[in-house]
């Protein structure tokens, strides 16, 4: 937990609630409404059932006979109010529930944005575990104390009014009650900061195991073949222990608390039975009277254990919301500039000295250089192939062009202007990027190109397949455009979801194409072929975008106007493919042991065949 003092939780889980009615004030007033009715109407069956007694039982036992309409009027009394408690109930569940899910869902809302909007760069640092929990568990654990809320403050105002009707009916019987009441809340108040620490205890200790027991199964390949079995399962098992004692120790605390929270109400009952004797014998009350007082002590036992639920509650709630509120607060986001570039033809992207340094994971380690005065420029409608060994820069540099990241020195500019002045949908719709590794989306082939994107029309998806040298295959599933890929859909091979992903790119039309290694896993050939298309996409037309590739194969280099050769984050050598093959010798080394390196795996495997290893298990071939 952030904070330390069980006070300071109860204190900033108050706060959390208090944000949680100011978000929804109207539902919570609902809620509260009904709650409030439901106890008034506990107080008012108090004295109705007293009214029973007094008015019906008494004399019909002492005249031995029953006067209906009194029975009658009585039985009236008792259905019409549990019939409005009954709406109480509803009233407050409803609103109850409405407020805890309407919250839960707009906190998902708000945290899904949030990661949409946060740079790479704290992505980078943060687990997808983690981000998986915060939108779900800890936007959960935040609002649970929103359910039981609104019974508790109907019930602290039913108390009141208890204590208030008391003081109407006798002071004797009120100074008891003044006693009582109190001292059921404080023993509340007493039992939840106890159990608040065991029950955080627990919580950690349930998402520990769990925790193990994921990496046992996920690395169970790994346990098996090392013989780590005994070690793991004593690891499970020293775990799965504390967790039994710490839950051991909530049932413990329950033990006491709960049998004390049971018994105070029914000495409350007894005092009143003594003192009330007492008064009855003096004339200051009457049956009536004494009989809805008793019966009020026992039936407001119950509703005073909301507080409790509340209470015992607020712990899990301020460390889900400080979870919660670190991804809403995290900052860093890139703030886009104003200006908008015309739609004019490829577009000329120019890095000039560019550095660039990843941040350490952790704030006190160093940073790590990763690139230094890069520069060099793809002119408009020019191909620019960018090599280099494995780690050289090479994905950082096309993150660059893009603006996924900015450049800690020096600038990246589309047509002059720098990158940082460009609008978000600018930039969005000048330049697109085609990663190292496809993502598609559960969805069609058509959605997966278009994404929804305004005024792409199926004849431009087909042209952008065909570019892409995917409309053959893409004509060839069962249902066409609307067939269902990935996931849960027709599996593509490692070939044909690069060609999506690039048909993706090339159907909003940008101007620069930014291509990371994007079709390695397609056929030497077809690649050049796609290459070559791209750069005139019919004979004897301009090229529609600029592109900067990153690439291996010679066939595919050799149609770049220009290689650049990088190692390390420096630009070492640029020239045509010819010139740094004759001058270059590392760049020669490097592109003869990635042609062995495929022809070895070509003889393993046949281009676009292979349905892709999952990602992450890419065999990295660029060595
Ligand atoms: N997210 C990251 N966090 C920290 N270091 C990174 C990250 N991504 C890449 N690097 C490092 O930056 C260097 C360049 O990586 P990258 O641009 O991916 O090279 P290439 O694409 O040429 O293989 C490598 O040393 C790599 O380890
Ligand atoms: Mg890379």
């Amino acid at each position: 937990m952030a904070s330390g003092t069980s006070r300071d939780v109860i204190r900033r889980g108050l706060w959390v609630l208090g944000r949680a009615i100011r978000e929804q004030p109207r539902i919570f007033a609902v809620a509260v409404a009904g709650s409030v009715l439901f106890g008034g109407l506990v107080i008012a069956s108090a004295y109705v059932v007293g009214a029973v007694v007094g008015d019906v039982v008494v004399p019909a036992v002492e005249a031995g006979e029953v006067g209906t309409g009194t029975v009658a009027l009585a039985a009236v009394a008792l259905f019409g109010i549990s019939v409005l408690r009954v709406v109480g109930i509803f009233g407050r569940r409803l609103g109850a529930g409405y407020m805890q899910f309407r919250l839960q869902a707009a906190y998902r809302r708000r945290v899904t944005r949030r990661y949409l909007d946060l740079p790479l760069a704290w992505h980078h640092r943060n687990a997808t575990g983690t981000l998986l929990s915060n939108a779900n568990s800890d936007v959960e654990a935040a609002w649970y104390p929103i359910a039981p809320l609104p019974f508790a403050v109907g019930t602290l105002v039913m108390l009141v009014g208890a204590v208030g009707s008391l003081f109407v009916t006798d002071w004797a019987l009120a100074l008891v009650g003044l006693a009582v009441f109190p001292a059921l809340f404080a023993l509340n108040v007493v039992y939840s900061r106890r159990m608040a620490p065991r029950q955080a205890r627990a919580q950690r200790l349930r998402a520990e195991v769990s925790g193990i027991a994921h990496e046992s199964f996920d690395g169970a390949l790994v346990v098996k073949t090392m013989g780590r079995e005994a070690q793991e399962t004593a690891r499970f098992a020293g775990r799965a222990r504390e967790l039994r004692d710490s839950l051991i120790a909530v049932g413990r605390l329950r033990g006491v608390f709960d049998p004390l929270l049971e018994t105070l109400p029914s000495l409350g009952t007894l005092a009143v039975l003594v003192v009330g004797t007492v008064r009855l014998r003096q004339g200051a009350i009457t049956v009536t009277e004494l009989v809805s007082v008793a019966f009020l002590f026992t039936v407001l036992a119950f509703p005073v254990r909301a507080i409790g639920w509340v209470l015992a509650e607020l712990p899990r709630s301020v460390a889900g919301w400080d979870r919660v509120s670190r991804v809403l607060d995290a900052t860093g986001e890139m703030p886009y500039g104003e200006v908008t570039l015309d739609d004019a033809g490829p577009a000329t992207l120019a890095f000039d000295g560019v550095h660039f340094g990843y941040e350490p994971a952790e704030a006190h380690l160093p940073g790590t250089s990763v690139l230094g005065e890069v520069a060099f420029t793809v002119p408009a409608g020019r191909t620019v192939a960018l090599v280099g060994p494995t780690g050289a820069g090479k994905s950082t540099i096309a993150s660059l062009a893009v603006r996924l990241v900015d450049p800690d020195a020096g600038t990246v500019t589309l047509d002059g202007v720098d990158v940082r002045r460009l609008t978000a949908a600018s930039l969005a719709s000048t330049a697109a990027l085609v990663a190292q590794v496809p993502f598609v989306f559960d969805d069609t082939v058509r959605a997966n190109i278009s994404l929804d994107r305004p005024g792409i029309d199926d004849e431009d998806v087909w042209a952008a397949l065909r570019l892409a040298e995917a409309d053959g295959f893409v004509a060839a599933l069962p249902d066409g455009l609307d067939t269902m890929v990935g996931e849960r859909g027709t599996s593509l091979s490692g070939g044909q979801r690069q060609r999506l992903t690039l048909a993706r790119a090339l159907a909003g039309r940008p101007r620069l194409l930014v291509l990371d290694d994007a079709t390695s896993a397609v056929d030497p050939r077809v690649e050049a072929a796609i290459l070559a298309g791209l750069r005139a996409p019919a004979p004897g037309q301009p090229a529609a975008a600029s592109i900067l590739v990153v690439a291996y194969r010679r066939a595919t280099i050799a149609l770049a106007d220009e290689v650049i050769y990088l190692e390390q984050g420096r630009v070492l050598a640029r020239g045509t493919h010819a010139e740094l093959l004759a001058t270059v010798p590392g760049y020669v080394d490097l592109v003869t042991a990635y042609e062995q390196a495929e022809q070895e795996r070509a003889e393993n495997r046949t281009y676009d065949e292979v349905a892709p290893l999952p990602t992450g298990l890419e065999i990295e071939v660029d060595r």
